[in-house]
């Protein structure tokens, strides 16, 4: 299986409104599980992509979620690896 490419929008909207827990869900997640090689954490592609409105935004293999609260990043996290209960 590939890895798991996920985008976080680290803009200073996103980020403010709730993507810097998302990014701490996400960590948490990765150490609590041994995902590090099974995640593609991309910061770079990342900056404000203009959706502010609708955000925080995270983009998972290509999909982009809105409203991202730290429940929904662990219901996303859990959707990409099924075999993790
Ligand atoms: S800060 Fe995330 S879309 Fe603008």
């Amino acid at each position: 299986m590939g890895k798991v490419q996920i985008c976080i929008c680290l803009g200073s909207s996103c980020f403010a409104r709730g993507n810097e827990k998302n990014l701490q869900v996400i960590e948490d997640f990765m150490a609590e599980h041994n995902l590090q090689d099974g995640i593609d954490l991309d910061f770079g592609c990342c900056l404000c992509q203009g959706a502010c409105a609708g955000g925080p935004n995270v983009t998972i293999n290509g999909k982009t979620y809105g409203n991202v609260d730290p429940g929904m990043m662990l219901e996303l996290l859990r959707k990409n690896f099924p075999e993790i209960k």
